[in-house]
């Protein structure tokens, strides 16, 4: 049996299907390379001696998904593929529940009609919206989100919630990432943001790497312990395995469950930087901007729940996230082009 493992070439795709793939699990991506390079999964062969099936392909495209599940004994689904930038979601609202909403609703209804029970999402702390008590703990009703992706999150998770209720056959688990960061230690995968990096841990290794001036930093007096932001940053190998203790738990969940998938601790922007530059012997220039629009103060995870039902935790801690993520910057400049 195989897993189908959409936007499976992406950052936090890639690292779980070489951890599928480590595994000895039989892998299909299907991916259609809008925010990702072929790249990315010819190293996770190389890495790992293995490979994936890859099908360059959209998740709306329902010719596409009946063809990977005639041809591929699919008995679950690891959902990454949408798009995540929340600034341009604002700017692109329409674009972002079509790829995110009704993306998921075609391979609901594909996956239906093929008999495939079994799905993963990848879902967000976004989903809390702005008013939740910290630390986010799974029984905070979700809501109140702030942008059209933490919407369109929200409604996935609403759509698997009714779906799951309404038959007894299907089981899903949301996956509410915190911050994810960093890369395999090989340092042959990483991050490869389109552009200059919205998120913090990639602008802070093209600062490094010469490739972008200086760190600005996004407000100095939230009531924090330095004024900066506080987040809640997970290792994306931590990130990988929690989707394969996900997996292996699916066939004893009925129904619809969410798992916060975090470290359950938080680190002010000022202690990633220190953190990196002691990490790296780089240092980091930095100069301080106004607050950015939408963001947040503090929020981390209270990460207990998939401790106790999907026996996963965090292994990796702040010094890993930055050396990996030096490695994979340093030994690749401009990502994955070459
Ligand atoms: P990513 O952009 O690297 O990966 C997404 C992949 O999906 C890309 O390879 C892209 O080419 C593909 N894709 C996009 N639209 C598609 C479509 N319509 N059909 C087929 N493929 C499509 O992003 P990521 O950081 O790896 O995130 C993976 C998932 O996790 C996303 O759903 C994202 O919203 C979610 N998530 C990410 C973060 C984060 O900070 N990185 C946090 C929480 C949740
Ligand atoms: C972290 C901290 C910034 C960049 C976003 C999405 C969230 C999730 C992860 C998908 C904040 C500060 C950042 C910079 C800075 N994605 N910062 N200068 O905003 O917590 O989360 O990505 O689901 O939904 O909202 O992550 O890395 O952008 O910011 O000072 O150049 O770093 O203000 O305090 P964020 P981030």
């Amino acid at each position: 049996m195989a897993v189908l493992v959409t936007g499976g070439a992406g950052y936090i795709g890639s690292h779980t299907v070489l951890s599928l793939l480590m595994r000895g699990d039989e892998v299909v991506v299907l991916d259609n390379l809008s925010n990702a390079s072929r790249e990315s999964l010819r190293r996770v062969e190389q890495l790992t001696g293995k490979t994936a099936t890859f099908i360059e392909g959209d998740i709306l495209d329902r010719a596409v998904l009946q063809a990977v599940f005639a041809q591929h004994p699919i008995q679950s689904v690891i959902h990454f593929a949408g798009l995540k930038a929340v600034g341009e979601s604002t700017r692109k609202p329409l674009e972002y529940y079509q790829n995110n909403v009704t993306g998921t609703l075609v391979l609901l209804e594909e996956m239906r009609a093929a008999g495939v029970k079994q799905f993963i999402f990848s879902s967000s702390a976004t989903v809390y919206g702005a008013n939740a008590p910290v630390p986010y703990v799974e029984t905070t009703e979700i809501g109140g989100t702030t942008s059209p992706y933490g919407t369109s999150k929200l409604m996935v998770e609403l759509i698997l919630r009714d779906y799951a209720a309404a038959d007894a056959d299907f089981s899903a688990i949301a996956l509410r990432y915190f911050n994810p960061v960093g890369a395999h230690d090989s340092g042959e995968i990483g991050e490869d943001p389109n552009g200059i990096p919205n998120n913090l841990l990639p602008y802070i290794a093209q600062v490094a790497v010469g490739r972008l001036p200086a760190l600005g930093i996004f407000g100095d007096d939230y009531p924090t312990q330095d004024g900066t932001g506080v987040r809640d940053y997970i290792h994306v190998m931590d990130l990988a395995e929690g989707h394969l203790k996900a997996l292996d738990k699916l066939p004893a969940i009925q129904g619809y469950k969410a798992y916060n998938l975090g470290a359950g601790e938080g680190y002010s922007v000022l202690e990633m930087l220190k953190a990196f530059e002691l990490a790296s012997g780089k240092p980091v220039p930095y100069e301080i901007k106004p607050r950015r629009a939408g963001d947040l103060a503090a929020f981390w995870a209270d990460a207990s729940l998939a401790e106790k039902e999907l026996n996963w935790r965090v292994s990796r801690g702040l010094s890993e996230m930055m050396a990996d993520t030096w490695r994979w910057q340093q030994k690749n400049p401009q990502g994955f082009a070459q």
